[in-house]
């Protein structure tokens, strides 16, 4: 047995080890609540990842790369003809120019992406202006860059915000803005004038924007994501991140990328470089092949998701919530005060899955101001009709409860 050394000693005297920064943080709601559904046997209705395969060309892609041994560290900023392949789609999809050489970083998915833009942009003391609810890495990005977050509530059952309230949120002390369109969880479309006030205040306070658009592919009833780059004045001043997790079912691949002018991408690359370095290179080569080859995949990939919301929807409203249905992205929020249930979010998502038998996401981690969200639960329907329909299934059950265990 060894003894303890000087070591060991310092190890036990010291406070505790997390850091101040992370502190404010606790474990990620998406962990508990999907090994709560594990646990407790109950269809997954919480965490966003899809239960149906991804496309097969594209998993054929990734063999045939790592069988032609493209297996060694890719170069920091991606391998070029994945920087093209994002460049082109930028130019086709949405008429804006984007250098593959200075302008285009592939990271590690789109979480990489923003803790990178927000490392590499912000310094101690700086703020982020964002919406609630947020993505929750947002706040603790922020945190980790030593910035603190600031949210403007995005109100239902519209989830549309107070111009004002988002002037006054913009101190001296912030620098930069992050914007999430389609939005996760509400499933707001950002529209072209809610992005043109955004971009107002931009340009008025000489602020840099983040927007992360990883749903930019799914968007229902005539939405259509506009990327805040290409409004007037905002090229310069704004990180585009987006990834091809969501748009290709392959969460587990992370390959994401932040697209700015060479000076904001410069400060990205910093970051990035200490951060992951590079990112997985079979998997870039597939997705280098997919975004080219993408055609008419993107329509396809909607019309499956406004299937998938359509019957989500109607199985919440049968079952006695009421539905937000939204715009983009493949979550809908929903209200369960009209089932009777008095508690808050948290114990109707405990009580949903253990009781029901059906697991989602009780929102109020991706506030600052819980009682902007109160009554709300999140569903994701990133999931085979047939999951879908056996949650329905489930939740048919709800009216049927006794009062006394809402
Ligand atoms: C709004 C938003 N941003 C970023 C991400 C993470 O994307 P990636 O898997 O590419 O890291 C998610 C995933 O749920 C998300 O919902």
């Amino acid at each position: 047995m060894r003894d303890p050394g000087q070591g060991d000693v310092a190890l036990v005297a010291r406070s505790a080890p997390l850091s101040k920064k992370l502190e404010p943080f606790g474990t990620s709601i998406f962990t508990e609540m999907s090994d709560l559904a594990r646990r407790s046997g109950a269809v997954n209705l919480s965490q966003g990842f899809p239960d149906f395969p991804a496309p097969e060309w594209v998993k054929e892609a990734a063999c045939r790369a790592i069988r032609s041994d493209k297996n060694q560290y890719a170069p920091s900023t991606g391998i070029p003809a994945l920087r093209k392949a994002i460049s082109s789609k930028m130019r086709d999809l949405y008429g804006l120019e984007f250098d593959p050489e200075s302008e285009v970083t592939v990271t590690t998915g789109a979480t990489e992406a923003i803790h990178s833009a927000f490392l590499g942009l912000l310094d101690p003391g700086d703020e982020v202006v964002g919406f609630e609810p947020f993505y929750d890495s947002y706040p603790a990005c922020a945190a980790m860059a030593g910035a603190g977050f600031r949210s403007v509530p995005l109100v239902p059952p519209s989830f549309e915000f107070d111009s004002g309230e988002l002037a006054r949120a913009i101190t001296p002390r912030t620098k930069l803005l992050v914007v999430n369109t389609p939005h996760n969880p509400t499933g707001k479309v950002f529209s072209r004038g809610e992005l043109d006030t955004i971009a107002g205040l931009a340009i008025e306070h000489d602020l840099l924007v983040v927007t992360d658009e990883v749903y930019e592919h799914i968007t229902f009833d005539g939405a259509r994501h506009l990327p805040l780059a290409a409004f007037p004045g905002m090229r310069n001043r704004t990180v585009t991140i987006s990834s091809t997790a969501k748009t290709f079912s392959l969460t587990g691949w992370k390959i994401g990328w932040a697209l700015a002018a060479p000076e904001l991408s410069d400060a990205v690359r910093k970051a990035h470089q200490f951060v992951t370095f590079c990112t997985a290179t079979p998997f870039q080569e597939a997705m280098a092949e997919a975004i080219l080859g993408a055609g008419a995949y993107y329509v396809r990939l909607a019309a499956e998701y406004a299937e998938r919301r359509e019957a989500l929807l109607e199985i919440l409203r049968n079952a006695g919530f009421e539905a937000h249905p939204p715009q983009g992205t493949y979550f809908a929020m929903a209200d369960y005060r009209p089932l009777g249930f008095s508690g808050d979010d948290v114990e109707f998502c405990r009580y949903l899955a253990t009781e029901v038998g059906v697991a989602a996401i009780p929102p109020s981690s991706f506030y600052h101001h819980p009682e902007f969200g109160k009554g709300l639960v999140r569903f994701s329907f990133c999931k085979k009709l047939e999951t879908i329909r056996a949650a329905g299934q489930k939740l048919a059950a709800l009216s049927r409860l006794e009062a006394h265990r809402r």
